[in-house]
């Protein structure tokens, strides 16, 4: 959308990478974000208050939980996992979200939009939405509604009212698209509540700045337990809002920063979410900011696919284009199939269930594994937590039980 006329106004770039391509009729509107944001991030008072309510609301500090039985496994470094999938609603979404309700409370507005593509920042911003007492609307693509049911249901539940988008390819860009026009309409009242540093700005940045928690935590806690940096800290990419919000913890240190985009079927199939670590994506203008988008020739979107719903997102963050041509964050990605296995293997040995999105993070530090040393010492970060996509989960793997049990239970409906 807004293909036409647009204004720019007082933008940041990250390298080459960033800005505010947004219409004029929403310039006083990112201008005040703006303000409210630079306002508050220069109050000390703001991050005491953000870090409370994230404490008495959402588990903060998450834990960094010893892997032990995956680091026997591997025999090589010593593994440790960021637990954001701790957070109040399962992951960590609510970092941006209480930080923007925040936000919402200083600038006086009482209504709150959303876009959701897996559903967990639709049910983050619903959740927060009823806490601070904010009226609600999230935007989510038709696909992305039917493969999340459970989401929608709780969006619902937390008085969110859920409006399905049905142009384009009905998924996550969609829904940006049709969040952006409402705020148009309704920008007196109401904030955008966006889920990845994305977008024009200062969104990318702010969400950054919100999801810093885990970095900054996760940076103490290791330094606690080993006395030492880690090697290598992974984080999985969609949007890339935890991603950001980890290594942020470790820029100015020696640590290095792998990114973990879908690579769906596989990269050579076309069909995957790979902006960064596949050649198919290329530098673009679209929803507001430049990035690396997947597009053809003509710039048109081109359609992505992954077994997670959270990573299958045709842009990324800016931020972490600029540090991939700067060279400090280095993309791969990981398959549909490769996820299901290090997701297994997560819930054997550990006993924990991470998102399928998480698990992207998970398959290449373990194909990466077996070339560290007991020396080493490596972060995952556990972005969200996977039970709750059961649904998903149990189609990825075919499970021949599930599906009797989902047919039974259609028949009793039926009857
Ligand atoms: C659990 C989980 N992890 C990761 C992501 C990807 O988002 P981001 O790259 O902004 O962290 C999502 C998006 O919905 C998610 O739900």
């Amino acid at each position: 959308m807004f293909g036409g006329f647009f204004k720019m106004i007082t933008t940041r770039y990250y390298g080459d990478f960033g800005g505010s391509y947004i219409p004029e009729i929403l310039v006083a509107t990112f201008d005040q974000l703006t303000k409210a944001f630079e306002d508050a991030r220069n109050d000390p008072a703001f991050w005491e208050e953000y870090v409370d309510l994230m404490s008495t609301y959402s588990c903060r500090p998450t834990p960094l939980t010893f892997a032990e039985n995956l680091t026997a496994h591997f025999g090589g470094p010593r593994i440790y996992i960021k637990r954001e999938d701790l957070n109040h609603t399962g992951a960590h979404k609510a970092n941006n979200v209480m930080g923007q309700g925040l936000l919402v409370k200083r600038m006086g507005k009482t209504r709150v939009i959303a876009e959701t593509g897996a559903g967990q920042h639709g049910v983050a911003t619903a959740t927060m939405a009823a806490k601070f007492g904010f009226e609600c609307t999230v935007y989510m693509g038709e696909v992305d509604m039917e493969r999340q049911r459970p989401n929608v249901f709780w969006m619902e539940r937390l008085g969110a009212r859920v409006i399905p988008v049905r142009d384009g390819t009905r998924i996550l860009k969609d829904a940006i698209n049709e969040a952006l026009r409402d705020w148009a309409t309704n920008m007196d009242n109401t904030h955008y509540v966006l889920g990845t540093a994305c977008g024009a700005h200062p969104f990318p940045e702010m969400v950054a700045y919100f999801q810093s928690i885990i970095g900054k935590e996760a940076r103490g806690q290791v330094l606690e337990k080993e006395g030492k940096l880690p090697t290598r800290v992974y984080a999985c990419v969609g949007g890339g809002s935890n991603a950001l919000g980890i290594f942020s913890g470790f820029f100015d240190d020696p640590v290095e920063l792998v990114g973990v985009e879908a690579g769906g079927k596989g990269l050579e199939t076309g069909l995957h979410a790979s902006r960064l670590a596949s050649r198919d994506g290329s530098p673009g203008v679209a929803q507001g900011y430049r990035t690396y988008f997947l597009q053809d020739s003509d710039g048109q979107m081109k359609e992505t696919h992954s077994v997670a719903a959270g990573l299958d997102y045709v842009g990324v963050s800016p931020i972490l284009a600029s540090l991939k041509e700067e060279g400090r964050v280095r993309f791969e990605s990981a398959t549909d199939y490769e996820v299901l296995d290090a997701f297994s293997l997560t819930l054997l040995k550990e006993g924990l269930i991470p998102a399928l999105e998480s698990a992207h993070a998970f398959v290449q530090a373990f194909k990466e594994s077996p070339d560290m040393t007991g020396d080493d010492v490596i972060i995952i970060n556990q972005s969200g937590r996977g039970d709750k996509d059961i649904f998903t989960i149990a189609d990825a793997f075919a499970d021949p039980e599930w599906r009797k049990f989902i047919i039974e239970k259609a028949k009793k409906y039926n009857a």
